[in-house]
């Protein structure tokens, strides 16, 4: 078994690359099929969508925008806890349908927060497509259009995400041992 400590947490080998290029091909496939003919602009949420959107946009056949967004936490806080503004937003969405690209979906608080601030900039609609989703935590109804892998509520590194900044290198998926 390959194991790779980071800080104080040993991870397992989860997801090798292989399979998760499977994943990522057949994705890019479904979507590509689905949004023939629209005008689409995906967006990478950072920092640990990346690898995902890197991998998945180079294999998207019909004509698309792609940029990135991040999550900056505004200095107040709402009684749900820190309130994240997306920043980024340079490019016009108006009418266009966009594809918002998450590397894990957990409890879905962050993806409403995103897909909130999006619909003010008035899309025509937002689709989902995350590498990863955990069912047991997911708090919200929104749909997850295209998922990659439904995964245990287990703390996961690799391909983008991370534990403490590190990890996100790793090109397989690990997920911890013994939490
Ligand atoms: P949410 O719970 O769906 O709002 O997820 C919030 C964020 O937590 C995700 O975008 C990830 O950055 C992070 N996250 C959730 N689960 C994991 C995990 O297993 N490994 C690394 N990051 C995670």
């Amino acid at each position: 078994m390959e194991v790779r400590k980071i800080h104080d947490k040993e991870f397992e080998l989860f997801i090798p690359n292989a399979r998760i290029n499977v994943a990522i091909s057949d994705m890019a496939a479904s979507i590509s099929r689905d949004l023939e003919g629209k005008d689409v602009i995906f967006m990478g949420i950072l920092n640990g969508a990346f690898m995902f959107a890197a991998e998945l946009i180079k294999q998207i056949t019909p004509n698309c925008q792609i940029t990135f967004l991040k999550l900056a936490s505004y200095a107040g806080t709402s009684s749900t806890g820190t309130v994240k503004r997306l920043i980024g937003i340079n490019e016009d969405i108006k009418n266009k349908t966009v594809v918002i690209l998450e590397d894990i979906v957990d409890t879905g608080i962050t993806l409403e927060s995103i897909i909130k601030q999006l619909n003010g900039y008035e899309p025509v609609e937002i689709r989902v497509a995350t590498l990863l989703h955990k069912p047991d935590a997911y708090l919200k109804d929104i749909p997850l259009d295209y998922v990659g892998f439904e995964i245990p509520n287990d703390f996961v590194v690799g391909y983008g995400l991370d534990y403490e900044g590190f990890g996100r290198n790793l090109a397989d998926i690990y997920k911890v041992v013994d939490p």
